[in-house]
């Protein structure tokens, strides 16, 4: 039987068209027709007029950061219950991060914590605010404390494309937000992401320095540091198929969340990630959480039982104040993502995925059980 992966990539079957026209155009490079064109498609969905496509959503949070001129001696408020990409931009930046843990009932930045790190940290001059597993964070209360506080907020959306926080698309909610289309993603262009912005000068600022910080002139001239951080026209052309389905993706993630909600409903010990009242999640990755005295089960014993049978899965993110490579970063809470780490299990939850996998999915975790 064949592998049955965690979040694999899902085609459309367009995207050969759209690359056969990248090709004939003979637009082999980091701009193009293709380019622009994705650019102002995801604009449109999101509602926000300024988009930048990049090779990786790291790539749109490590401009956000240097068009706000974070550097040396800022700090920079981040969510600790995510991927070290969210936080390694920061570093890159030459700033240094400041965790702040999870809500227990979003899974998402708690604002309280959010309130108190910048009360006593004037340092503080972003938030890198993470949208998790696809769920966005509570924007309405983390907006005002950045507003009150004159903090610029940035919205790490790498996960979150499709997802909605109240009657908007997620993505809105940050002064910058940042997508990714990494091949594990709800759509992807194998490696690619996205900035966007209501502002156009930090979005046209980003542009200048995504490709060399090359200022205007016959020759090359240079007055900041730039990057080589732009979006190939080949991988437009297939992140354009890919945006084309996007609500068909987000449908069929919820569906698979909604399947396993179902089949494990009477399993004792075994709970769900909360989906926050103040929006829909796009389902990214369906998220379990294990507790081993009325389970008869745990986590470890779940994912290598999944693994003999050729099932991938993976604990839930390990919070960046408890990697070691952050061990000497200021931390506000840490004991709620800590406990979830300990605990969750992201199950296969591909757009793809067949009833029939998801249920030798579910039969293999049942089987583990005392
Ligand atoms: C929360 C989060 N932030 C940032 C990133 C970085 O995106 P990319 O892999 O496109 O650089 C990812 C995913 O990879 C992510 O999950």
């Amino acid at each position: 039987m064949p592998r049955i992966y965690l979040s694999p990539p899902h085609l459309s079957g367009h995207e050969l068209e759209y690359l056969q026209d990248a090709v004939e155009s003979n637009w082999i490079a980091p701009l193009g027709p293709q380019v622009d064109a994705l650019e102002q498609e995801l604009a449109g969905l999101i509602g926000v007029p300024n988009a930048l496509a990049l090779s990786s959503g790291t790539a749109a949070l490590h401009l956000a950061l240097v068009v706000l001129g974070i550097g040396h001696g800022a700090e920079v408020a981040c969510s600790s219950f995510t991927f070290s990409a969210s936080a390694n931009p920061v570093v890159y930046a030459g700033a240094s991060p400041v965790f702040v843990d999870a809500d227990a009932t979003t899974w998402t930045m708690d604002p309280g914590l959010l309130e108190q790190a910048l009360a006593e940290r004037p340092s503080i001059r972003a938030v890198v605010a993470v949208d998790l597993y696809g769920q966005c964070c509570d924007y309405d209360r983390i907006r005002e404390l950045c507003a009150t506080r004159g903090v610029t907020l940035i919205q790490d959306a790498a996960e979150s494309l499709g997802a909605a926080h109240g009657d908007e698309p997620a993505g809105g909610q940050g002064d910058l937000a940042a997508f990714s289309f990494n091949g594990n993603k709800v759509i992807t262009t194998s490696g690619g992401g996205m900035l966007v912005s209501r502002d156009a000068e930090r979005i046209e600022h980003a542009r200048k320095l995504s490709t060399q910080a090359r200022d205007i002139a016959p020759h090359y001239e240079h007055t900041e540091i730039g990057f080589n951080y732009r979006l190939s026209n080949l991988l437009a052309a297939v992140g354009r198929a890919q945006l084309a389905v996007l609500p068909e993706r987000v449908a069929a993630r919820r569906r698979v969340n909604g399947r396993y909600r179902e089949l494990l409903a009477d399993t004792p010990g075994i709970s769900f990630m909360p989906e926050a009242p103040y929006g829909r999640g796009n389902c990214w990755l369906t998220c379990i959480v294990v507790d081993p005295d009325e389970a008869g089960t745990d986590r470890e014993r779940i994912r290598l039982a999944l693994e003999a049978e050729d099932v991938e899965s993976r604990p839930l993110w390990k919070p960046m104040h408890l990697q070691p490579v952050f061990a000497s970063a200021p931390t506000y809470g840490g004991e709620v993502s800590a406990q979830l780490f300990e605990c969750g299990l992201c199950l296969p939850s591909g757009s793809a995925l067949m009833d029939g996998d998801q249920r030798r999915v579910v039969e293999i975790l049942l089987a583990t059980r005392a």
